[in-house]
Order: structure tokens, then C-alpha cells, then sequence
């Protein structure tokens, strides 16, 4: 062996074990899984005393140098500590059943297991070819959730990492089916309220629709899209010469949780071959319950749909699904040609996420939302959901009893409400009486603005809140308002 080949193996040898560590060793991956294990248990078995809210971590402090990495590692022990310290005992506490604020997510155990599985076997899950398996657990569940709206057949859609991306994939599908061209963008209009969900304004700005008109619709008395005015401002724009390309409804406002009237919007859509988009984000899932199919009615006449299993499934952060009434829609939005993806286009049996989403490799988010289904069966997660209606109109009638005003009979499971003192500045009575729930940590809610006016909101939507974490809030709201 001449001297350059054998310093080229001495070389190979030395950094194959120094790069070695990567793949961790049977008692070393022991010790390691012992502590995370122990230490999410702790994370569970202590949930109940953690507060939903800590309004510490904000401040940038000496121990913050622990979020630097360096060449050398650091022992799990010390990895641990500092994740309990300086990340999960900071800031809002999504998997506390207190946490009422925004949309509630959730974090159901089982679909971490899903997540664990699928980053250690790191199935690669975009393409058929590459995982058959994956993908067809994939489609499954892009399947079972567009039968729940009541799709016929020739839809598809995408598991994608949220509701943001999923409305942004549904804007760009709208956009190729309509086949808008730049030259026309500002003859086009877009129809949605006020209420609109801001990742849909960001859509359009991103897909390069952000020169297209935007029609603000009034809202009725219950915070939904009042189609009257949707007819009215259609046809003024007719007139106009303008060119009604998109119509988005609510189904689960961010707001207040109102949802839009679906069929009716679907009538003026249809009759104007406008596209119609429902961004049922917040509000999809509840269709697994008898109350939020009456409410969504006529949702399955959308072109588009988004919906969150990372809300309404309870799943942890990290998932979204965007649906689409004729699949052909989201194939020509996505359609790419690559030399080097030839082998994979032959073996196409199903359609693959790489195909329906502008993703190649992507996360197996497949796994994270069938296990828990497929453990669990639906029955836990329709009565998760139906808890939620009802919490939310004992809340309201609670908070009433207390000499609160509240909202309309909450469309699903969000309940706006205020105190209006005697004497004094309201709104402020409200922003401190807010401030005093969140420093408190037990429970969290946030804020909203509806016509100039300071509100406040009680989302219930986490698998972990029941009637106890709901009592400890009307508690704070009685007290707040006998010492004030
Ligand atoms: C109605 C609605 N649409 C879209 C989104 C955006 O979803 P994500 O936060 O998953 O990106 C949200 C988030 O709360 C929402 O409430």
C-alpha cells in the first residue's frame, strides 16, 4: 500500500470514531432515554401544580449562555436542568389545561410517541418511492379528515406544520386554479371580514396576491360575515368592472370564535365562480360532534379547507392539514420536474406530500396524528370536543351570574366578555383585571379588541381543561371585581 492510501485510511478511521458519538451506544442510549423519560414524566405527573402562565424568562441573564453550543458536549443531567430552568418554566405553559388564552393547543402524550418513532426510524415520508408506508399513513389521514367534511371523491390535500402554511398553500391553489395573472392582480378581489385570520393577509402578500383588492365584509351582531353586505359589495364591484376572484370564510374565528355562514357564502361564491376558501383552522374538528356539524354546514361546498389537528385534535404544535375539493387544483400548484426525482415519478402507486405541497424532505407528521387516533379510537376526542361546547356555556353563564357582560352564545367554544364598573374607566378595569390572571399564572387568558372595545376571552379548547380550571378563573374574575 503506497503511503498516500494509508494516510487517507488512518484518517478515515480516526474521524469515523470521532463522529461515532452521533450514533449513540446501547448503555449510553439507556442512561440517556432514563433521563428524558424521567424527566417528562416529572413533566406530566407535575402539570397540575405548574402554572399556565410564568411571567419570568424574559430577561436575558448570565445563565442564557446555555443556549450557546460548543465543540465539546454536555452531560444530559445539565441538559435537562437547563431546559427545565431556562425554557419550559418560562412564559406561556401551552400543555396546562389553564392555558385559555389565543387558540389553545394541547400536546396529547401519544402523538409524541408518533414523533419519536418517526425521528428515529426517519422514514422519508414526501415521496411514495422512497416509503410507501409513510405515505399512505399520510394520505390516510388527509383522507379520514376530508370524509369529516364531507368530501366526495377527488379531493387531496397535505399534512403541513400549521394553520399558516396550510392557508398559505390554499391561497396559491386559488390562485392557479382562477389562473390570475399579474397584469389583472389589481381587478381582483378578495372577500373575507375583519376577522380573518392575519396568516391569510401574509398569504396573499406571499403568494404575490398582496395587489389584489381586499373587501372588508361587515360583520352581523354575532361577529360572523353579514352576506347581505357580501352581495352588496360583489356586485358593486361587478359594476365597478372588478372580478370577485376569492372568498374566505371563518369556520372559528380567532376573535370570538364565530363561524361564518358557510352555506349561504358558498351560494354567492358559486354564483360568481369565485374560489372559496374555509379556513376552519380553529373550528374544523369540531365536526366530530353533532353541535359543530350543524354549525359548519355546507363546508364540505368549499374548494379549499384548513383545518388544525395541533388545535382541535389536541395534537402537540407542528401540524395543519390543507384540503382541496378537486386534487388536480393542488398537483398543477405544486407540479415541478427534476432529472434527479425520476426513479420516484415511475413508482407513483398514490400521490406523495412532494407532489401536493411545495415540500420535498419533510417531517413523518403522518405518524404523530394516527398513532394517538389509531391508540385512542375517535370516541375520546369527540368528547374532548364536546366538553369544550360545554364549558364554554357554563363559563358564560357563570361569568353573566357575576355581573359580567358577556358575548353572543358562543358558536363554539371561545366566550368574550368584560366588567363594566360603576364608575370609571372600563377598559382599563378589564386591561388590569387581565394583567392580575396572568401574573397570578394559574390560569392565562388574552385579550381582544372588538369595535373599539378592550375584551377579554375565554378559549377553551386544551384536552386538559375541565370544569376546575374554568372555576379557578370565575374565581379570579369574582374576586378581582369585590376588591376593585
Ligand atoms: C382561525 C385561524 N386560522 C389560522 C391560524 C394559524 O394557524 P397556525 O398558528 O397553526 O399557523 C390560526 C391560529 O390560531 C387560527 O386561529
Amino acid at each position: 500500500m503506497d503511503n498516500e492510501l494509508q494516510a487517507l485510511l488512518d484518517q478515515l478511521k480516526e474521524k469515523e470514531a470521532q463522529g461515532s458519538a452521533l450514533d449513540i451506544n446501547g448503555p449510553y442510549r439507556k442512561e440517556l432515554m432514563g433521563e428524558v423519560l424521567a424527566y417528562t414524566n416529572g413533566f406530566l405527573d407535575t402539570l397540575e401544580e405548574r402554572k399556565a402562565y410564568e411571567s419570568k424568562g424574559y430577561d436575558r441573564t448570565e445563565a442564557d449562555h446555555g443556549f450557546n453550543v460548543k465543540e465539546a458536549g454536555t452531560g444530559i443531567g445539565e441538559v435537562l436542568d437547563f431546559i427545565g430552568n431556562r425554557v419550559d418554566h418560562t412564559g406561556l405553559n401551552p400543555a396546562s389545561g389553564g392555558h385559555l388564552g389565543y387558540i389553545p393547543g394541547g400536546g396529547i402524550p401519544a402523538s409524541a410517541l408518533g414523533d419519536y418513532l418517526a425521528a428515529i426510524t426517519n422514514r422519508y415520508a414526501g415521496n411514495f418511492y422512497a416509503s410507501p408506508g409513510a405515505v399512505r399513513m399520510e394520505n390516510a389521514m388527509v383522507h379520514w379528515t376530508g370524509k369529516l367534511v364531507g368530501y366526495g371523491k377527488g379531493f387531496g390535500g397535505n399534512l403541513t406544520s400549521g394553520g399558516s402554511i396550510a392557508n398559505l398553500i390554499a391561497i396559491t391553489t386559488a390562485r392557479t386554479a382562477k389562473r390570475l395573472k399579474g397584469k389583472d392582480l389589481d381587478r381582483n378581489v378578495v372577500y373575507m371580514t375583519s376577522h380573518g385570520h392575519h396568516s391569510l393577509a401574509k398569504g396573499l402578500n406571499i403568494a404575490c396576491l398582496g395587489e389584489c383588492i381586499t373587501r372588508e365584509i361587515a360583520l352581523d351582531s354575532n361577529y360572523r360575515m353579514d352576506v347581505a353586505a357580501l352581495r352588496q359589495q360583489v356586485a358593486m364591484g361587478i359594476q365597478q368592472g372588478l372580478k370577485p376572484f376569492l372568498l374566505i370564510a371563518n369556520a372559528g374565528s380567532t376573535d370570538t370564535g364565530a363561524v361564518d355562514p358557510i352555506a349561504a357564502m358558498a351560494d354567492v361564491a358559486g354564483a360568481h365562480d369565485m374560489w372559496f376558501h374555509v379556513d376552519a383552522a380553529y373550528g374544523g374538528f369540531f365536526l366530530l360532534t353533532e353541535e359543530g356539524r350543524a354549525r359548519l354546514a355546507g363546508i364540505e361546498r368549499a374548494d379549499s379547507v384548513v383545518l388544525d389537528p395541533h388545535k382541535g385534535l389536541f395534537l402537540p404544535y407542528g401540524i395543519g392539514i390543507v384540503l382541496v375539493k378537486h386534487i388536480d387544483h393542488l398537483l398543477k400548484a405544486n407540479s415541478y420536474e427534476a432529472n434527479y426525482m425520476q426513479d420516484a415519478k415511475e413508482q407513483e402507486l398514490e400521490h406523495s406530500p412532494a407532489e401536493l405541497s411545495p415540500e420535498l424532505s419533510k417531517h413523518f407528521r403522518g405518524l404523530r396524528m394516527w398513532l394517538p387516533l389509531k391508540l385512542h379510537g375517535i370516541a375520546p376526542f369527540r368528547a374532548c370536543l364536546e366538553e369544550k361546547l360545554l364549558l364554554a356555556r357554563y363559563f358564560r353563564y357563570q361569568a353573566k351570574a357575576l355581573g359580567f357582560e358577556v358575548g353572543p352564545e358562543p358558536d363554539l367554544s371561545v366566550v368574550i366578555f368584560r366588567y363594566v364598573p360603576p364608575q370609571g374607566d372600563a377598559d382599563a378595569f378589564n386591561r388590569a383585571l387581565a394583567h392580575a390572571i396572568q401574573q397570578d399564572g394559574r390560569v392565562f387568558i388574552s385579550t381582544t379588541v372588538l369595535d373599539g372595545v378592550f375584551v377579554l376571552r375565554f378559549a377553551v379548547l386544551s384536552f386538559r381543561t375541565h370544569r376546575k380550571e374554568t372555576d379557578v378563573l370565575l374565581e379570579q374574575m369574582r374576586e378581582f371585581v369585590r376588591k376593585n
